[in-house]
């Protein structure tokens, strides 16, 4: 793999949902998209409600499978599983175990990325720190307020320093 293979690629991308509860049975959620993202790059994709923009990146993340045409991360099908070893993922909606601290839950989503140890205890302070959310770090989610949750989600996506970072509306709740 060069430097030249993108860090996302999507090829005339098509997701239709079948809503049997509806009367029309089906919504096209995106209709034939390409796109590449060079590595490097910082990429928004912007658009009105409901225009696709989560579905576009599920799609990619392997979440749901596309109707037809494909989605790649740095040029592994997203299919793949190992497509995302070097991927981290805010979704629109998050959710986190509500017993667990703000630490506890770095730690969790740290070791899901094979994190351990001396290193995996640094960067749950390092993450804590760039979220400024140190002085809660012992404190269960189940209390924490949704700006608060947010910073958790932006921390768990960047724990293990992965190549591509995937975020679905990150501002949103942040003040
Ligand atoms: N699981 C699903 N089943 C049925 N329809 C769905 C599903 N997920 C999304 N849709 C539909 O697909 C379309 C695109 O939704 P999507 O969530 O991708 O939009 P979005 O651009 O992320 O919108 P928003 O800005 O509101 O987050 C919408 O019409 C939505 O109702
Ligand atoms: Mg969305």
């Amino acid at each position: 793999m060069t430097d030249a293979t993108p860090a996302i690629s999507i090829k005339n991308l098509t997701k239709v949902f079948r809503t049997p509860t509806v009367r029309k049975h089906f919504v096209t959620a995106v209709t034939n998209l390409s796109l590449e993202v060079a590595s490097g790059q910082i990429y928004g994709l912007i658009g009105p409600n409901g225009s696709g923009k989560s579905t576009t990146m599920k799609v990619l993340l392997g979440l749901l499978k596309p109707t037809s045409g494909s989605a790649a991360i740095f040029g592994r099908d997203s299919s793949r599983v190992d497509s995302r070893n070097d991927v981290g993922f805010l979704p629109e909606n998050p959710y986190f175990y509500k017993h667990l601290t703000g630490a506890e839950t770095l730690a969790f989503y740290g070791k899901l990325c094979g994190l351990q140890g001396a290193v995996l205890r640094e960067r749950i302070a390092e993450m804590l720190a760039l979220v400024d959310l140190e002085h809660a770090r012992d404190r269960r989610l189940g209390g924490y307020s949704k700006g608060m949750l947010q910073r958790i989600g932006l921390a768990q996506a960047l724990i293990h320093h992965p190549r591509l970072v995937v975020l679905d509306e990150p501002t949103g709740r942040l003040r």
